[in-house]
């Protein structure tokens, strides 16, 4: 249109990259990170999953070397249902009350088909894992995996989820 200016005003383009590490074999993780991959994959067994048949099962090593499990639990109404990530850390706080978390590890298996790519955390589970790295004020190692194939290391969870939202927003 005549006399009008389309011309967008950029004033600053930022990218961000999201860094982590990949492996093709546990044996290559740490000790400690290679056990709690081996709890995720047990507490998998536990899942509630009759809906989805999709069950995840999660494993959290906390600081005083404690490690609690959890693995889905669905509902007739979806959205009661809760990711075995939430399930591990809720059960870790609520027993462990002030002890940090130094990681959490993730796995999963499908009725019918095989997992063979890490499963990452939902949103709600990313935005959880980052209350806990700010409550505790550290970051908290995460390691993924299906039930085969890769396995991917990632220093916190600020790199699943940058741009986050949290108490540093709330300060006045
Ligand atoms: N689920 C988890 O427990 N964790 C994840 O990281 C992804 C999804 C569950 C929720 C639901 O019970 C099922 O997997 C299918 O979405």
């Amino acid at each position: 249109m005549p006399g009008r200016n389309f011309q967008r005003v950029v004033m600053k383009e930022t990218k961000q990259t999201v860094s982590f590490t990949e492996f093709d074999n546990a044996a290559e993780l740490p000790a400690e990170l290679r056990e709690l991959l081996q709890k995720a994959k047990s507490a998998v067994a536990n899942a509630y999953a009759p809906y989805s048949q999709f069950r995840v099962g999660a494993a959290v090593l906390l600081e005083n070397g404690e490690v609690v499990t959890g693995s889905n639990q669905e509902n007739a109404s979806s959205p009661a249902g809760i990711c075995a990530e939430r399930v591990a850390l809720s059960a870790a706080s609520s027993m462990n009350p002030g002890v940090g978390i130094r990681s959490i590890a993730i796995s999963a298996k499908a009725d019918g088909y095989e997992v063979a790519e890490p499963v990452a955390p939902c949103g709600i589970c990313r935005q959880t894992i980052l209350e806990y790295e700010y409550r505790f004020g550290k970051n908290i190692e995460i390691v993924l995996q299906g039930d085969r194939g890769k396995i991917l290391r990632i220093a916190t969870v600020k790199e699943l989820l940058p741009l986050n939202f949290s108490r540093d927003n709330l300060k006045r």
